[in-house]
C-alpha cells in the first residue's frame, strides 16, 4: 500500500524528472486576483504566465496544491460527504507547460506516471475528449483502444478557471472501479451517469484561451498545459479503498470522531455526518492557517458556513460543546509534513475555531428548534417549502448560514424558498450599502485610463521632478486642457514623485505647477495597472496635455507618513517577538498622523506586554540602524524568511524593506533612511476589531511629541483646577474622593433623619376606617426607593393597617401603596387599590397585594387622590 505521503512526493520526483521545476503549493488566498474567491487549481498562481503578463525563469512547473472548491465558479460543498468522492478542501497534483510542450507529451508523461511509476491496471484506465479534438483522439490510441476513449462536450470536457480567464479544451483519464459498483441509471457508461464507478483521476488541459467578461475567446500567446490530479483520488485507488473518507488522509479523521462521539462509522448514509465533519474539519484548518477569519462577507463567509455546518452536524452526532477545535490538531498531524506552516500556526487555529463554535452554539438551538416547528407546522398543512422570511431571520439573528437551512429542509424533504431568502437578503444588502458612502468608482477610471503607459514612481529617491502632463479628467469628462477651479480634477503625469496610496500608506499631497498654473494634489491613487494619478484643484492658471510641469510632495508631510511606515515594521517584528510567531498583520494604514495595525491575536495585551512592545521598539529606534532597500526574486525573499503578507500580491520581484538585520518585510511603501529618524514611538490604543484580530494605534516623531503635550496639558489643568501639582495630583484626587465619600454618607444620614422626622409627622394622621388604620398622606421624598422606605417603617409603626403615600417630582406624581400581612391575608390588595389612586392623578400602576407603586401626570390632582383613599377602602371593605 503507498501512503499519501509517497504518492505526493512520487508525483513530484517524476516530474522533475522530466525537467519540471517544484514549485510550492501558493495561499488559499489567491493573490490579488478578485474573480476567484479561493485558490482552487494548480494553474491558478500561473495565471498571469499562461496569460503572457508574466514569465518565469522555467517553462515545466509541477506542484501539490492545496485547494478549496466551496463557492465560486467550482463548488463542491453540496455534494461533500454525499459522493466518495467531493471534497471542500483537497490537494491537487499538477504539472504545467508554459509554451513549452502540448498535448503528445502531457499524454505520454500522464500515461507513464500512472501506469509505469503507480503500475495501474491499463484495462482499467479510459479517457475522455473533447468532442471536436481530433487530435487528442488520435494521440490516445497509442495507448488505448478507440472503445475507451470517450468524446464528450463542453460540460465535461471544456476547463476554465472561473467566468473569465485562461481555458481550453480538455482530456480527462478515468479509472474504472468495477462493474460491482455499477449505478441504478439507465446506461452506467462513462459520461452518460454521474456515479463514484468512474473515478475521473486526473484532468489534462490544454490551454489555449483567454476568455473575457463577454465570454469572447481569444487564443493565448502559446499554447499551454495545465493538469490535476486529486491525491484523495489517487490514494483511493492506491491503497485499494473505494471511498476518499478510507485513505489515510481521511480515514484517521474519522476514527477520531468516532473516538470522541463513541459512535460508529458507516459507509453509507449513517456516516454522512462524519464525512462531512472529517472534510470540512481540513478546510477549516488550511484556511484559517492561510489567513482567512469566519465572517459576513466573501470569502470569510465561505469559512464561516463551512465552520457552522460542520458544528451542526457535530450536534447530530451529540456533540453539544465546540469539538472542531479539538479536531485540528489531528488534521495538523496528518498534513504538517507537507505543509509545516500548520503547526505554527496551530494554537491560533484553534482559538478561531473554538470561538466561532461558541458564537454559533449560542443560538444553534434556538434556531434549531424555530426551524423543527415550522417544518412541522408546514408539514401538517402538506406544505414543501420553508418560506424565505425564516431561511432570513435564521441567517439574521440565528446565524444559520443559508446552506444549513437547506440541507435541513432536505432532511425534511423539503425546499426552501431562496428566491424571497434571496430578496430580503438583497434588501438588507442595500441598505447597508446606502448607509455607506459612495465609494469612488475605481473601475471606470481604471478603463479610462488603460491606453496610458504606467507611469514611472520617482519618488523614493526625490521628492519633487520635472515632468509632462499626459492626461486631464474633470468630473467625467477627458479634456485637453482645464481651468475649473470649482470642481475636482484628475491629472495624470509621466512620472512623479507623489507615492500612490497602497500597502496601507497614504498617497501623497503636495503641487503640480509651472509658471502658468498651480494644481494643488490632495490625494494620489493608482490604478492596478499601474497608472498614477494626481486629484486635487486648480488654484491658479490652466492645466493642459502636453505642458512641462514640476511635480513637488508635501516633504514635512511624507516624512512624517515614512517614519509611520517604518514605525509599522518595528512593531510587526516586536510584536511576533513578544507574543509570538502567529502575529500576522491583517490590515495597516499609515498617515502623517499615527500608524494602525491589525493583527491576528486572540486576547488584549495586557499593559506589560504592551511595555515589552514600544521597548523593543524604541531600542531598535535609538540603536540607529541603516534601513537597507534591495530587489529579488520572490522565491529568494522566502527563503531568506522575509516577512510577507497573506494577501498581498506580490510580482515575481519583490521589494524588501530591512532594519538592520532586526526586521525584513515585503513592501513597497516609502521609509526613514535610519531607524533614528522615528525619533521615539509610543502605542496609544490596543482594541479588538474582530474575533482574533487585535488593532494598534500608535504615534512616533512629532505626533508623539504632540502627544505628549496634548496629555501634559491635561495634566497641567487638572492639577491647576484641584491647585496642587502634578506631582501631587494622585495624592489630591485620593483625599478628595475621600472626602467625597464622607460628604454623601452624611447627605445619606440628614436624609434619612428628615424622612424619619417627617414619618414621626404622617403616623400621626392615621384614620380608622370601620376599624382598620389608614394612612394617606405626602411625602417629601422624590423616589421610589425613599417611598418605599418610609413604608416599610410606617408599616411597623402602626403594626396593622393600609398606607399610602403620594409626592410630586420632575412634575409627574409617584405614589406607593403599602398593605400588612394580616389585611392581605384578609383579601386587601395594595395593587387593587394603587390603580384606582393613580387613576385620579391619570397614570396606572401595580404590584403585589403588600406593595404596590404607580406614577401619575398630573401634579394637581395628587390632593384629590390622596384625599380620595378612605373612599375607596370604605368600598373595598363593602366588597370583601
Ligand atoms: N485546472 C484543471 C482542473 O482543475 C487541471 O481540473
Amino acid at each position: 500500500m503507498m501512503s499519501s505521503n509517497e504518492i505526493r512526493e512520487k508525483f513530484l520526483s517524476y516530474f522533475e524528472s522530466k525537467g519540471h521545476t517544484r514549485v510550492e503549493s501558493s495561499s488559499l488566498v489567491p493573490q490579488n486576483d478578485p474573480t476567484l474567491l479561493f485558490t482552487n487549481a494548480g494553474m491558478n498562481q500561473f495565471k498571469d504566465v499562461f496569460l503572457g503578463l508574466k514569465t518565469l525563469p522555467y517553462k515545466r512547473a509541477v506542484s501539490c496544491q492545496k485547494c478549496v472548491r466551496a463557492g465560486g465558479k467550482h463548488n463542491d460543498l453540496e455534494s461533500v460527504g454525499r459522493t466518495a468522492r467531493h471534497h471542500t478542501f483537497f490537494e491537487m497534483l499538477g504539472n504545467f507547460s508554459f509554451g513549452d510542450y502540448f498535448k503528445k507529451e502531457a499524454i505520454a508523461y500522464a500515461w507513464e506516471f500512472l501506469t509505469d511509476v503507480l503500475k495501474l491496471p491499463k484495462d482499467q484506465l479510459w479517457v475522455s475528449v473533447f468532442k471536436e479534438d481530433e487530435e487528442a483522439f488520435q494521440l490516445w490510441q497509442a495507448y488505448l483502444p478507440k472503445e475507451r476513449i470517450v468524446r464528450l462536450g463542453e460540460k465535461d470536457n471544456f476547463w476554465s478557471m472561473g467566468e473569465t480567464g485562461p481555458c481550453g479544451p480538455c482530456s480527462e483519464i478515468y479509472i474504472d472501479r468495477g462493474i460491482e459498483h455499477k449505478c441504478d441509471a439507465e446506461e452506467c457508461a462513462l459520461g452518460k451517469c454521474d456515479c463514484d464507478r468512474w473515478r475521473e483521476l486526473w484532468n489534462l488541459v490544454f490551454m489555449q484561451y483567454n476568455r473575457d467578461e463577454n465570454g469572447v475567446m481569444t487564443p493565448l500567446p502559446k499554447p499551454s498545459i495545465d493538469t490535476g490530479m486529486g491525491l484523495e483520488r489517487i490514494a483511493t485507488v492506491m491503497q485499494g479503498v473505494y471511498s476518499n473518507y478510507d485513505t489515510d488522509l481521511l480515514r484517521p479523521l474519522i476514527t477520531f470522531i468516532e473516538d470522541m462521539t463513541k459512535k460508529e462509522y458507516k459507509d453509507n448514509e449513517q456516516g454522512f455526518a462524519f464525512r462531512v465533519i472529517a472534510d470540512h474539519s481540513r478546510a477549516i484548518t488550511f484556511l484559517i492557517s492561510d489567513g482567512v477569519i469566519p465572517g459576513n462577507e466573501g470569502r470569510n463567509y465561505v469559512l464561516r458556513r463551512i465552520i457552522r455546518r460542520a458544528a451542526r452536524y457535530g450536534k447530530e452526532l451529540g456533540l453539544n460543546e465546540p469539538f472542531l477545535y479539538k479536531v485540528v490538531p489531528k488534521v495538523v498531524e496528518l498534513m504538517k509534513d507537507a505543509y509545516p506552516e500548520l503547526e505554527k500556526n496551530m494554537p491560533y487555529i484553534q482559538k478561531v475555531v473554538k470561538a466561532e463554535e461558541k458564537k454559533f452554539l449560542e443560538t444553534l438551538n434556538d434556531g434549531l428548534r424555530i426551524l423543527r416547528e415550522n417544518i412541522e407546522d408546514l408539514l401538517k398543512e402538506n406544505k414543501k417549502e420553508i418560506p424565505g422570511n425564516i431561511a432570513f431571520v435564521l441567517y439574521d439573528t440565528y446565524g444559520f448560514p443559508i446552506d444549513l437551512t437547506c440541507d435541513i429542509a432536505q432532511e425534511n424533504g423539503m425546499k426552501v424558498d431562496i428566491k424571497t431568502f434571496e430578496e430580503l437578503m438583497n434588501k438588507q444588502r442595500e441598505k447597508a450599502k446606502a448607509a455607506r458612502k459612495s465609494e469612488y468608482e475605481i473601475d471606470e477610471l481604471a478603463s479610462v485610463l488603460s491606453p496610458l503607459a504606467p507611469t514611472a514612481f520617482v519618488g523614493y529617491e526625490n521628492f519633487e521632478t520635472e515632468s509632462q502632463v499626459q492626461f486631464i479628467l474633470a468630473g467625467k469628462a477627458a479634456v485637453e486642457k482645464c481651468d475649473d477651479t470649482k470642481q475636482d480634477v484628475i491629472v495624470v503625469l509621466d512620472k512623479t514623485p507623489f507615492y500612490a496610496e497602497s500597502g496601507g500608506q497614504v498617497g501623497d499631497t503636495g503641487v503640480i505647477e509651472n509658471k502658468d498654473f498651480l494644481f494643488k494634489v490632495t490625494d494620489t491613487q493608482k490604478t492596478p495597472d499601474g497608472k498614477i494619478y494626481h486629484r486635487g484643484r486648480i488654484e491658479r492658471g490652466s492645466v493642459s496635455i502636453g505642458e512641462k510641469v514640476t511635480a513637488k510632495i508635501d516633504v514635512e508631510r511624507r516624512l512624517n507618513i515614512s517614519r509611520n511606515h517604518s514605525a509599522t515594521h518595528l512593531l510587526h517584528k516586536a510584536l511576533k517577538e513578544v507574543l509570538g510567531e502567529h502575529v500576522n498583520q491583517s490590515g495597516s494604514l499609515v498617515d502623517e498622523h499615527k500608524l494602525r495595525f491589525d493583527f491576528s491575536h486572540f486576547s488584549s495585551l495586557t499593559p506589560d506586554e504592551i511595555r515589552q512592545v514600544e521597548f523593543k521598539v524604541n531600542h531598535v529606534i535609538l540603536k540607529n540602524l541603516p534601513v537597507s532597500i534591495y530587489q529579488t526574486t520572490l522565491r529568494e525573499a522566502r527563503e531568506q524568511g522575509v516577512i510577507a503578507l497573506f494577501n498581498e500580491k506580490y510580482q515575481e520581484n519583490v521589494r524588501v524593506v530591512c532594519f538592520g538585520d532586526y526586521s525584513k518585510e515585503l513592501c513597497g511603501g516609502t521609509h526613514v533612511k535610519s531607524t533614528g529618524e522615528i525619533g521615539l514611538f509610543k502605542i496609544i490604543s490596543e482594541s479588538s476589531v474582530g474575533s482574533g484580530l487585535r488593532r494598534i494605534e500608535g504615534v512616533c516623531g512629532f505626533n508623539l511629541m504632540n502627544y505628549l503635550y496634548e496629555n501634559l496639558e491635561i495634566l497641567d489643568k487638572a492639577s491647576k483646577l484641584l491647585k496642587t501639582s502634578p506631582e501631587e495630583l494622585l495624592k489630591k484626587i485620593d483625599e478628595l474622593t475621600g472626602q467625597l465619600k464622607e460628604q454623601e454618607r452624611m447627605l445619606e444620614s440628614l436624609k434619612q433623619q428628615l424622612a424619619n422626622s417627617e414619618v414621626e409627622e404622617i403616623v400621626q394622621k392615621v384614620k380608622p376606617v370601620n376599624g382598620i388604620n389608614v394612612i394617606s398622606a405626602r411625602a417629601n421624598a422624590k423616589s421610589i426607593d425613599d417611598l418605599r422606605m418610609m413604608v416599610d417603617t410606617l408599616r411597623q409603626k402602626i403594626k396593622t393597617g393600609i398606607i399610602v403615600l403620594g409626592s410630586c417630582s420632575d412634575n409627574k406624581v409617584l405614589f406607593v401603596v403599602g398593605v400588612t400581612d394580616d389585611l392581605t391575608k384578609k383579601g386587601y390588595n395594595a395593587g387593587e387599590i394603587i390603580k384606582k389612586v393613580a387613576k385620579i392623578a391619570g397614570g396606572g400602576g401595580g404590584g403585589r397585594p403588600d406593595f404596590a407603586q404607580a406614577g401619575g401626570k398630573n401634579p394637581d390632582k395628587l390632593d384629590e387622590a390622596l384625599n380620595a383613599v378612605f373612599a375607596i377602602i370604605e368600598e373595598l371593605q363593602n366588597k370583601i
